[in-house]
Parts: structure tokens; C-alpha cells; sequence
């Protein structure tokens, strides 16, 4: 049996700069220091008017990133600019950031690997050992040719291997026409789109059936349930707008598991299939598309992630019989497990200590994040010790020919 290998496909950072800027501002989202203990907070959602999680290092120094590897034993990282992004940003500010950002994500993956060369212990060349999602100027007013010209400098750079995505495109959702040009570039490219939540569905706190809810619940309500309702609806969306039938070499790697996206799929298909609007849009019966998707394995329970495996390994019972170029279907090379990935969602989800305060800057803790995922991994009853291998690293390795 070869080596484990692990890779981290779902790891975030802000770049130094983004820091800065968030620290500037005096809206959300914005780093403040305005809390009752004076640590800085990151508050990214609307409705933390005082609040915020406690941020630190973690968040923006690589070498806290590459304790954390090395601590957990992940040989790979391929990290990805933490929520919300350029969203917030006017056009002009958004496509400048976008090359900023890029260039500092690239010089972030060259600093870890100055890092691990003077250890030098693991066995995966030092080189190959952090990689990133590039950002794309996703952002009211940008021009559809400036996101598309982003993919391209994601292309040409060595350590960006794919970009972040999140549900709010250019401010209609990732159903809008305009976005037609960065799907066929990124299809065309081979650039993997890591889609992301950060809305939330239900997130009003303001109405009674908002996903805060009526007592303080932290962050629990939005962040268990209103982020994979958000993923869920954002590929029904690009599914319903025939993406994948228009791109069916496009690339997309879905967080948190898919979200409520698998165990919602054959309601998803009957309701389809129930309206007048869109029984007839589709090549295929939506479960389909769900086969052409990667997955990160970040579900924390062997079950979900078995489900997940199942659900999306029977894609090709609902192939109508020929693929968008007419042939036949039989394009499911990889099914089920063999599009799952291990993910950590590292920096969000620290370790607590026992009064519940937030370990900010450690540099010795295992995180419970971590071991719950690989476990789950380990656990799922029905996976072969060389499907787990796949899920634990060989399946991003091939994706993203790492
Ligand atoms: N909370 C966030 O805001 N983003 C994540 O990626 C995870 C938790
Ligand atoms: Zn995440």
C-alpha cells in the first residue's frame, strides 16, 4: 500500500493587504477593534454590528499556516481567500485588487516553500507543498471580460491552480448571462472554480424566521445551516441555467460537501420535473449534474459523507443518453468517492479553550476541526482503503495535477 498522502483543498487566509484594507474600514466587513476585551474581530456578515470572530495571525501569517501543516501532517495546502472576498468592493477597486491579490497569494505560496526548505522533513517536495485558488474581480459593475482576463493570469501563474467563487457573481447570482464568458474560460483553461458560501440562506436576524435566531446562538445558526442552503442554491442555480450542458468540461469543486445540495437532489429533480417553466430546459434530469461535481469532504460524519458518495455516484443512472455534443454518456470516469477531497476550513474553527475563548495565534494545538474530518474519512464503512487514499489526497492530486 503506497503512502498517505493529504491535501487540504478547503484552507483560507486573507493576504496581508486585505488585512489592511479590512482594518480600514468602518463597515462591515472590517476588522475592529471595538469589542469589550479590545481583540481585534473580524466581522464579515451584515448583522455583526459589534460582534466578529476573534482574529489573529492564523487568519494572514503563512508561517502559523505552515505550523498548522506540519502539526496535522498535510502535505499540501491549497488555500483560498476567506469570505466575502472582492464583493464589497466598487469595479475599479475589485479588478485592481484581483491582480493584487493574485500576486500576493503567489508570493505567499513562495514564502511557505522558503519556510519548509529550511525543515525540509516531509517527503513531498518542498515546492509543490502550498498552492492557491487565484480570486476573480467578482463585483457590481466589473466587466465580464475583466473576470475572464483574471482566469487567464490564474493560468499563467505558477501556484494558483484554480479560483475561489462565490454565490453573488457580478450582484445577480451565478445564473446571470453576463457570466457566460468566465464559465466557457474556465472550462476551456481547465481552471477548477471552488465555490463558497458566505450569505447564507434565511441569514435576516431582523424577521422571525431568520437563521440567527431570538437567542444569542453565536454563529451556529448561519454557519450549520444558512451556508449549505447558500451552496446549494447557487449550483441549482447554475444548473437550472444549463451551465453544465453548455460546459460540460467546466470544473467545480463545491464546499462543504455540496451543502444541502446531495440529500436535496431527487426533490430538486421531482420539482423540476413538476414545472411547466423548466421540465423541458435541461439535457438531463438535474441528479446528473450532481455526478459531474468535486466535493470537499468537510461534512465532519462519516454518514453525510457516505451519502454524499452515493447520491452523487448514481449521476449516471440519470444521463439522458447523450452528452452536450451529442455522444453517448459514458464521461463519468470518476464517480462518487473519486470526487471527494479532504478539507479543513482552517482558520475558521479554532480550538477553544475550556472557558470558550478563542486560541488565536497557537502554534501547538490539534484541532478538532482536523481530526473530526479525517476520522470521518477513516470511518465511512463502505470505502475501500484505497478510496479513503483518494479522498485523503490522490483525488486533489489528480484534479489539480498538484
Ligand atoms: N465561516 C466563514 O465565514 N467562512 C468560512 O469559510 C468558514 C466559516
Ligand atoms: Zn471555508
Amino acid at each position: 500500500m503506497s503512502k498517505r498522502i493529504l491535501v487540504d483543498c478547503h484552507t483560507h487566509i486573507y493576504t496581508k493587504r486585505l488585512v489592511s484594507l479590512l482594518r480600514s474600514r468602518t463597515v462591515n466587513p472590517r476588522i475592529h477593534t471595538n469589542s469589550p476585551d479590545g481583540s481585534e474581530k473580524l466581522a464579515i456578515l451584515p448583522q455583526e454590528v459589534l460582534g466578529g470572530r476573534t482574529v489573529g495571525p492564523q487568519y494572514w501569517d503563512v508561517r502559523n499556516k505552515a505550523s498548522f501543516m506540519n502539526r496535522h501532517a498535510i502535505d499540501i495546502s491549497i488555500v483560498s481567500l476567506a469570505n466575502p472576498w472582492l464583493d464589497f468592493l466598487d469595479a475599479p477597486q475589485a479588478v485592481t485588487s484581483a491582480y493584487e491579490c493574485n500576486a500576493d497569494l503567489e508570493q505567499y505560496c513562495a514564502d511557505a516553500t522558503k519556510l519548509f526548505s529550511a525543515e525540509a522533513k516531509g517527503e513531498v517536495e518542498v515546492a509543490r507543498r502550498m498552492k492557491a485558488f487565484g480570486i476573480m474581480p467578482l463585483a457590481d459593475g466589473v466587466e465580464p471580460k475583466e473576470v475572464v482576463k483574471s482566469l487567464e493570469v490564474i493560468k499563467q501563474s505558477p501556484s494558483l491552480c484554480g479560483a475561489i467563487l462565490g454565490s453573488r457573481g457580478l450582484g445577480k447570482g451565478l445564473d446571470d448571462p453576463a457570466l457566460e464568458p468566465v464559465w466557457e474560460k474556465a472550462a476551456e483553461l481547465g481552471l477548477v472554480l471552488f465555490l463558497h458560501p458566505h450569505y447564507g440562506v434565511g441569514a435576516d436576524a431582523s424577521k422571525p424566521d431568520g437563521l440567527w435566531g431570538a437567542q444569542d446562538n453565536g454563529h451556529v445558526l448561519p454557519l450549520a445551516l444558512g451556508f449549505p442552503f447558500e451552496t446549494a442554491a447557487a449550483t441549482t442555480r447554475l444548473i437550472l441555467a444549463g451551465v453544465f450542458d453548455r460546459h460540460p468540461n467546466l470544473k467545480l469543486l463545491v464546499a462543504h460537501s455540496g451543502g444541502a445540495l446531495p440529500i436535496l437532489s431527487s426533490r430538486l429533480a421531482s420539482c423540476v420535473a413538476h414545472d411547466p417553466h423548466v421540465c423541458n430546459r435541461l439535457k438531463h434530469d438535474p441528479r446528473y449534474y450532481l455526478g459531474k461535481l468535486y466535493y470537499d469532504a468537510v461534512a465532519y460524519g462519516p454518514e453525510e459523507l457516505e451519502a454524499v458518495d452515493r447520491i452523487i455516484g448514481r449521476a449516471e443512472r440519470y444521463g439522458s443518453g447523450t452528452d452536450a455534443k451529442g455522444g453517448k454518456i459514458q464521461d463519468m470516469v470518476e464517480v462518487g468517492v473519486q470526487r471527494m477531497m479532504f478539507g479543513t476550513d482552517h482558520p475558521f474553527f479554532p480550538p477553544t479553550k475550556e472557558d470558550g475563548t478563542v486560541i488565536t495565534d497557537d502554534q501547538t494545538e490539534t484541532w478538532r476541526s482536523v481530526t473530526e474530518n479525517l476520522e470521518a474519512i477513516s470511518d465511512v464503512p463502505s470505502w475501500s482503503q484505497s478510496a479513503k487514499m483518494g479522498v485523503f489526497g490522490k483525488n486533489a492530486v489528480r484534479l489539480f495535477g498538484l
